[in-house]
């Protein structure tokens, strides 16, 4: 089925003729659908005229940009230099094992769970630091992290 862009070409109208804009274009795109699917860039670039390459360039090189779709529940994990030395990667190796993640997924193939490590959640006093739809967890071990994870997943198993 074609994918209803209306919205999108709203946004894309905002940018016409204005290549320069590719981010903040790029940016609201990703607000709009939550991610740059690949679907999407394609659109973008037929609809634009900037080479698809480019785009999917843009989209690759900024961090800021998700190219698969997200969770229901984002989980953060803080791998900053106060939370690597408190032990964060044990965290960040039980959150992948709890959630059955391979190789470079983030995303559980639920889609309830998406898991990133960030580089500072700006709260290094409570390393090493945790954060799930924007509840901090601080000094969390691998385990204490593990049931978070776990009573997350019954409570949206009972509510399904
Ligand atoms: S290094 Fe983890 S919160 Fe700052």
């Amino acid at each position: 089925m074609e994918k209803d862009f209306t919205q999108l070409d709203a946004i894309i109208a905002k940018y016409q003729g204005k290549p320069e804009m590719l981010i903040p274009l790029l940016q609201e795109t990703q607000h709009l659908l939550g991610y740059l699917g690949k679907e999407t860039m394609r659109y973008l670039a037929q609809k634009t005229g900037i080479p698809a390459a480019e785009i999917y360039g843009v989209a690759t090189f900024y961090s800021h940009f998700s190219l698969e779709p997200k969770g229901k529940h984002i989980i953060k994990v803080c791998d900053g230099t106060a939370c690597h030395v408190r032990g964060s990667s044990k965290i960040i190796d039980a959150l992948r094992k709890e959630l059955a993640l391979e190789g470079k997924q983030i995303t559980t193939d639920d889609r309830l769970f998406t898991l990133e490590i960030v580089s500072c959640l700006g709260a290094c006093g409570l390393a090493p630091v945790l954060v799930i739809d924007e509840h901090v967890h601080g000094q969390i071990s691998p385990e204490a992290a593990q049931k978070l994870i776990a009573a997350i997943a019954k409570e949206e198993e009972s509510n399904a």
